[in-house]
């Protein structure tokens, strides 16, 4: 049984560091990719309150498809410029959208989500991966999440 419990504080840093120690010993010696990405997903969730969906994109060819999450069954394969996460896979960049609505293309896997957070995982240049979360809330992510989201996918990369 592994037993990581989110931090009682609300400081996002510090969060996001555990978060990190936490994700780092789960994959550390584990070479399967899925089950990695799997219970990566599961902490978010854990970790990171008011969200809807949380998981994986795997960059195949010139689309997403869709890995493992947590959440309501989603939209299993996106084309590379298409939505949030299209977009994310196209620009290697992250796309923090507060509200979804506004975004242009934006692919709706759940009526509830109102804000989001991709993250691309580079892996030798490349993206091999996009991170999804989305939030009820509208403007759930900051600046703070966007750097904690990043900082995980950069250490989880050469495991999934
Ligand atoms: N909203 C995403 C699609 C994936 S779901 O949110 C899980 C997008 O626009 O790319």
């Amino acid at each position: 049984m592994y037993d990581f419990a989110p931090p009682s504080t609300a400081d996002k840093a510090q969060c996001y560091a555990q978060l990190g120690e936490a994700a780092a010993a789960l994959v550390d010696g584990e070479p399967d990719a899925v089950a990695n990405m799997a219970n990566i997903a599961a902490l978010i969730w854990q970790f990171v309150p008011d969200l809807n969906w949380a998981g994986f994109y795997r960059a195949i060819g010139t689309e997403l498809v869709l890995g493992p999450f947590i959440g309501k069954p989603a939209c299993i394969r996106i084309p590379f410029g298409r939505g949030v996460c299209g977009a994310a896979a196209v620009t290697a960049a992250t796309q923090r959208v507060e509200d979804v609505h506004a975004f242009p293309g934006h692919i709706a896997c759940d009526a509830a989500s109102r804000s989001e957070l991709v993250v691309p995982v580079l892996r030798d240049g490349h993206v091999i991966a996009v991170i999804d979360l989305d939030s009820p809330l509208p403007a759930r992510f900051d600046a703070r999440d966007a750097a904690g989201i990043e900082a995980l996918a950069a250490r989880i990369a050469a495991h999934i």
